[in-house]
């Protein structure tokens, strides 16, 4: 080993300084693309963080990845609140974003401004996400005025996808990317700082994202966004069955996962597990007095058992 080695391997990891507005911002103008990954709990942001991602996002995807839900419709406040707060437990480095969930932010500037309240101050997420442009522009710019950081979310917005036709791409005519690029700027304006594009055709999204100041982060909208972001339990294949078109898995943990159960399964049944290396030893003489205590117990005990009842 040479000493630069040594040197290496023995250095501490490099702190990485906490992601803010700013250094998206300095990122986007230096041409640096932005890296967001979902996360849902404790564990998952951990590898989030360990492998230096910009954001990461508490989807309410997590509606279905983690809760089992059909669709991201049911998942509540509370619900969102509980997997953004495990989530933040497990992050110092990354933005935290909390996704509003359906019928959280719609009703009212008031009712908009409280749920994102709670997303800052009990799960203690750095921002928060909102879908569609329409009647989503004024929540935005509300939220924003009430001093919390706001990301958009345009093209696909699974929240109201019945409305949409479908989990389908959007966009995909001139009028419909002529209304997907209004809706981006009334949010630009609005205050966000970020907008995801998802599901939206490459070249409308690249014309779009480059007539915006503010970041883009696209999920099935090409490579021109200033970032990308994918669902962890996707990416990771933990979840199973049909997959978007945009998904690109880097891994087959279900796979894996299932193979290492079912292995425990067997050694279980076969009585290969637990061996003494997972078990805690005693010293004989401990045991041997605890032995010697049963026994006369036991003889206790059957004396008891010999009872006689009265009369
Ligand atoms: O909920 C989610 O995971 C999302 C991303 C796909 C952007 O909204």
């Amino acid at each position: 080993m040479s000493a630069r080695q040594r040197i290496t391997a023995s250095a501490p990891p490099a702190k990485r300084a906490t992601v803010t507005l700013s250094t998206l911002a300095e990122k986007k103008a230096l041409g640096e693309p932005l890296v967001m990954v979902t996360a849902y709990d404790y564990p998952s942001a951990s590898v989030a963080e360990e492998a230096g991602v910009d954001l990461v996002l508490v989807g309410d995807s997590g509606a279905m990845t983690v809760l089992g839900y059909p669709s991201t419709v049911p998942v509540t406040t509370e619900e969102m609140l509980m997997l953004a707060a495990a989530a933040r437990r497990g992050l110092t480095t990354p933005m935290l974003v909390g996704d509003l969930p359906f019928g959280s932010y719609e009703g009212s500037d008031v009712e908009a401004i409280k749920n994102a309240q709670r997303f800052v101050k009990e799960a203690g997420c750095d921002a928060v996400k909102l879908e569609r442009g329409g009647s989503s522009v004024d929540r935005a710019r509300a939220i924003v005025g009430a001093g919390i950081p706001v990301m958009g979310h345009v093209g696909l917005t699974p929240q109201t996808a019945t409305a949409l036709g479908g989990y389908k791409a959007q966009g995909k005519t001139a009028r419909a990317a002529i209304h997907l690029h209004e809706d981006a700027l009334a949010l630009q304006r609005a205050g966000c700082f970020a907008l995801v594009f998802e599901a939206v055709p490459a070249e409308i999204a690249a014309t779009i994202a480059e007539r915006l100041d503010i970041i883009t982060i696209g999920i099935g909208a090409g490579g021109a966004t200033s970032g990308q972001v994918l669902v962890f339990h996707d990416l990771l294949g933990i979840t199973t069955g049909h997959m978007a078109k945009f998904v690109k898995r880097y891994a087959d943990i279900h796979e894996e996962m299932v193979a290492a159960v079912g292995r425990y399964g067997e050694e279980v049944r076969g009585r290969g597990f637990p061996g003494p290396e997972h078990s805690y030893a005693v010293e004989p003489e401990e045991l041997a007095e605890f032995r010697r205590y049963l026994d006369q117990e036991s003889l206790v005990s059957k004396s008891d058992w010999a009872w006689e009842p009265l009369g």
